[in-house]
């Protein structure tokens, strides 16, 4: 049985991943690399800093811990500036919809983001009421796809991993996912979410009853 559905938060509920990208090449412009859209897809799911590194790795660039702090902080101050402005148009397609349903299912629902601006999204774009528990990358000391963020959210909600389903759209996610020991939908290309148990365009495509047939076992 589904007693709980985990959402990540950028890429799953909202289209922020344009603005993590555009704050991110804009900084490889000004250390003097290319950054494109192709890369851009290593980084999604993965923490701050973590992107900062594999930036830098792209780039060919060694630095200190301290200049990379200061790099970091000025990708995010961009990055804050873009999320600022967001609204309820940015929700992505499906997601409202199917928070709704969630309830009325009776289907507890948990937020499990890397972010740590999770909180000002979910305010910005009105999404905050939906959640029964929010872990963001404020709560968690390691990062997908360590299963962490994951687990604190079923605990949160009280629901045993077996009976929770996670909606991914990183590769780091859908593993995290599997190493909570919980069911995972991948939202966007099979090429890229093939370990999730059931992958769709977004989700609009999935609905409470189409969920509960395909994990009939649980
Ligand atoms: C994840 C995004 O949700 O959060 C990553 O997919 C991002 O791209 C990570 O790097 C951390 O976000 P933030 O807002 O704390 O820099
Ligand atoms: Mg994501």
């Amino acid at each position: 049985e589904i007693k709980a559905c985990l959402f990540d938060l950028d890429g799953v509920l909202v289209d922020t991943a344009r603005y993590h990208y555009i704050a991110w090449r804009e900084l490889a412009e000004e250390l003097g690399f290319d950054f494109t859209e192709h890369d851009n897809e290593r980084l999604k799911g993965v923490s701050r800093a973590a992107s900062l590194n594999i930036l830098l790795e792209i780039g060919g660039i060694t630095l200190g811990e301290e200049e990379k702090a200061r790099l970091a902080e000025q990708k995010n101050n961009r990055y804050v500036e873009y999320i600022a402005k967001m609204d309820s148009s940015e929700i992505l397609p499906g997601a409202l919809d199917f928070l709704k349903e969630c309830r009325e299912h009776s289907i507890k629902v948990a937020l499990g983001s890397a972010s740590k601006n999770a909180m000002t999204i979910l305010n910005n774009t009105g999404l905050t009421p939906y959640f029964d528990a929010i872990i963001d990358g404020t709560h968690t000391s390691a990062a997908k796809p360590d299963p962490e963020v994951f687990l604190l959210g079923a605990q949160a909600v009280n629901i045993a991993p077996e009976h929770c389903v996670v909606f991914e759209d990183a590769e780091a996610g859908i593993l995290a996912a599997t190493r909570a020991g919980m069911r995972s939908v991948g939202i966007g290309s099979p090429e890229t979410l093939g370990a999730a148990n059931l992958v769709v365009p977004s989700l609009q495509q999935i609905s409470v009853d189409a969920l509960r047939e395909s994990f009939a076992a649980i």
